[in-house]
């Protein structure tokens, strides 16, 4: 094999009450990759599609050459590899954009290279192209990226990742408001000491959420999905925040957060039905003051990434 093209989707982090320790993966949208082996030796980005020229071209600068980069050395490799980065969702968009590319990137050199590493060995060098794109080595976007489905990493060092199951019913609802908001200037602007209140409600939002999911207790997710932390603080980066997060909680969702950093937002729903209809009611409240919005609505994605084509 010399050519592989592969897709990652985009992620929901946090999912409210679990700062940095939360994350679940949908169907679309996400990022696509192409890589061909060269007869040269080193790694070289040969084109960037959809993102107006403002990520780096610099291998050594960018996630996904320093993601592929990192990952030759590891395995000893001094493979030439040439990339070309599909970008099809907003940089900046909370909707684990940089993750996608990070993890796609891994995820397609290892295949190319013949699998030496399992999907679990390949999480530390997806990280490593978060700490480029954001300053932050933070798993909850690679995490569901990478493995697929609901996502907890209860440590990071050292690193312990699992996935929990949620019920096939749960639809997720993703806004995307025409805004950006800089992940690093939204970590920037966090408190470093929470309350010991604060710790105690977010600690049992985050045991509800787990049981509710698992135990497919709708009722518990939709009271556990409260985050009295983060959501404070970053929802002032983003207009009409608490119209929109009304807006989905009277059309039906269980409940409606921040996705990742932001801007956008997401909402949980039992069914399509519902969440379609929630996507409408948050779109509608970002359009009364003039905003723009796109919507997704999907399930929880249990794969992960996904190989779309292989040459020679
Ligand atoms: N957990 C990270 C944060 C996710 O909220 O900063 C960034 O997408």
């Amino acid at each position: 094999m010399n050519y592989i093209k592969a897709f990652a989707p985009a992620t929901v982090a946090n999912v409210a009450c679990g700062f940095d320790i939360f994350g679940f993966a949908l169907d679309e949208p996400g990022d696509t990759v192409e890589l061909r082996k060269r007869e040269e030796p080193g790694v070289v980005i040969k084109d960037i599609i959809g993102d107006d020229g403002r990520l780096p071209r610099e291998p050594e600068k960018n996630a996904v050459g320093v993601v592929i980069i990192k990952y030759l050395e590891h395995i000893g490799s001094t493979q030439g590899i040439e990339i070309t980065l599909h970008k099809n969702m907003p940089l900046g968009s909370g909707m684990g954009s940089s993750s996608a590319s990070s993890v796609v990137g891994v995820f397609a050199i290892n295949e190319l290279m013949g699998r030496p590493l399992t999907q679990e060995q390949l999480l530390p060098f997806a990280m490593e192209g978060e700490r480029i794109a954001c300053g932050a080595a933070h798993a909850d976007n690679v995490g569901p990226s990478l493995l697929g489905g609901f996502v907890v990493i209860r440590s990071y060092a050292p690193l312990d990742v699992f996935k929990i199951k949620v019920p096939d019913e749960l639809y997720c609802t993703l806004v995307h408001p025409d805004i950006e908001v800089n992940t690093k200037d939204a970590r920037y602007i966090l408190r470093n000491e929470v309350s010991l209140k604060n710790t105690i409600s977010q600690m049992g939002n985050v045991a509800g959420l787990i049981a509710g999911l698992m135990q497919e207790d709708y009722n518990l997710v939709s009271r556990s999905m409260v985050d009295v932390i983060i959501e404070p603080v970053r929802s002032i980066l983003i207009p009409e925040f608490d119209e929109v997060k009304q807006a989905a909680l009277d059309s039906g969702a269980l409940g409606c957060s921040i996705s990742g950093a932001g801007p956008s937002m997401f909402a949980l729903s039992k069914g399509r039905q519902n969440a379609e209809r929630v996507a409408l009611a948050m779109c509608e409240a970002f359009g009364k003051v003039g905003i723009t919005t796109k919507s997704y609505v999907s399930q929880i994605n249990q794969s992960g990434p996904k190989i779309l084509s292989i040459g020679h």
